[in-house]
């Protein structure tokens, strides 16, 4: 990215600036995010998107609600102030289990300063804050190393939705597999599928693969059996938005048929997601909660009608990808072949 996706600009009164994603790839325009209400709505509308990306929005959006009491106010309207900022970004996406895993550390890194008043508690989030979105970067590096050597020299590799760059505090999960190897020399085709009804793929990472010189191919999403079969594709790479303790790993609505697909034929699909992405609180991907976007995405994306008025429309926005699909989930620790509960328990010991 030529800025990242999300930055924070100065200090306490310094700025939260957002790429804003729905005008890619027409326009490259920064935005402002100046109260908790922008950021939230930035949120919803996806101006800010992928599961780190709206983890690292989410942690800033925290100072940027807080910020608005005095200095000098008591620690108890701190914290009930915290309450209420928290409780309200957590509500603009269910899915993406890295935005409550921030607002979570925001609240816990806020207890942890109980008692040095709130100018430095303001100031210690606003550090903690840069710290999350510092080690999303760092993150996204380790998972490129990682999954760099899987990459086929000289094939080809299918990936859907965007999880570069656009969607992480770096260069990405998925991608950032691609632009690892790509950096160490290895030279393959991307195929990216399309990534209806928001077109994620054709929009997002079939433009930042451009900016950074990789070969990339849009597909239509339903092109991509066809493909598989005419042995253009020899490894699927996704990212990821909740990752169950069993492996089972929810991503955007596609991802799961993808993964069928990819059995079939008898390609490796990986998933590559940071620890952050991970919730071990749930047992397998039947609780992952799925969001449900508004019709008109279906109906008349991008301003145009594509369907009748008035008709139905079922529109999730996800899907669960079952763990016996998944030859390896990439972190930045490292692979989880073949995931199962106890290798995931194992990994983050
Ligand atoms: O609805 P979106 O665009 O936020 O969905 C994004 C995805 O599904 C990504 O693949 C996922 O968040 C991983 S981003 C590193």
């Amino acid at each position: 990215m030529p800025v990242p996706t999300v930055t924070w600009q100065g200090g306490l009164d310094g700025r939260l600036e957002i790429i804003d994603q729905t005008l890619l790839p027409g326009e490259y325009r920064l935005i402002s995010c100046d109260d908790v209400q922008s950021v939230w709505d930035a949120i919803k509308q996806l101006k800010v998107r992928g599961a780190p990306a709206i983890g690292v929005a989410a942690a800033m959006g925290t100072v940027v609600g807080l910020r608005t009491l005095s200095p000098a106010a008591p620690e108890s309207a701190l914290f009930a102030k915290l309450k209420e900022v928290t409780d309200y970004l957590a509500t603009s996406r269910p899915t993406a289990v890295n935005l409550f895993w921030a607002l979570d550390r925001m609240k816990s890194a806020a207890e942890k300063m109980r008692g040095r008043g709130t100018k430095a508690i303001l100031d210690g989030l606003l550090q903690e804050a840069k710290t999350i979105r510092d080690e999303d970067a760092a993150m996204c590096r380790a998972i490129g190393r990682h999954g760099a050597p899987l990459v086929p020299n000289g094939g080809g590799v299918l990936t859907h939705c965007n999880a570069g760059g656009l969607a992480t505090a770096d260069y990405g999960t998925a991608l950032a597999v691609l632009y690892s190897a790509h950096e160490q020399g290895k030279r393959f085709k991307v195929y990216a599928d399309e990534t209806r009804p928001l077109l994620q793929g054709a929009r997002l990472t079939v433009w930042e693969l451009m900016q950074n010189g990789l070969d990339v191919t849009l597909i239509c999403d339903n092109t991509a059996a066809h493909v598989m079969k005419e042995g253009r594709v020899q490894m699927v790479v996704v990212g990821a938005d909740r990752i169950a303790a069993n492996g089972d790993a929810a991503n955007k609505i596609g991802t799961y048929s993808v993964a069928i697909l990819a059995k079939e034929h008898h390609i490796p699909f990986y998933v590559a997601a940071p620890s952050s992405t991970f919730d071990l609180s749930i047992p397998d991907g039947s609780h992952i909660p799925i969001e449900e976007r508004a019709a008109e995405e279906v109906t008349q994306g991008f301003g145009c009608r594509t369907a009748p008025e008035g008709c139905q429309v079922y529109c999730p926005a996800f899907d669960v990808t079952p763990a016996r699909y998944i030859a390896a989930i990439i972190t930045e620790r490292g692979l989880i072949r073949k995931p199962t509960t106890a290798k995931v328990a194992k990994h983050f010991k």
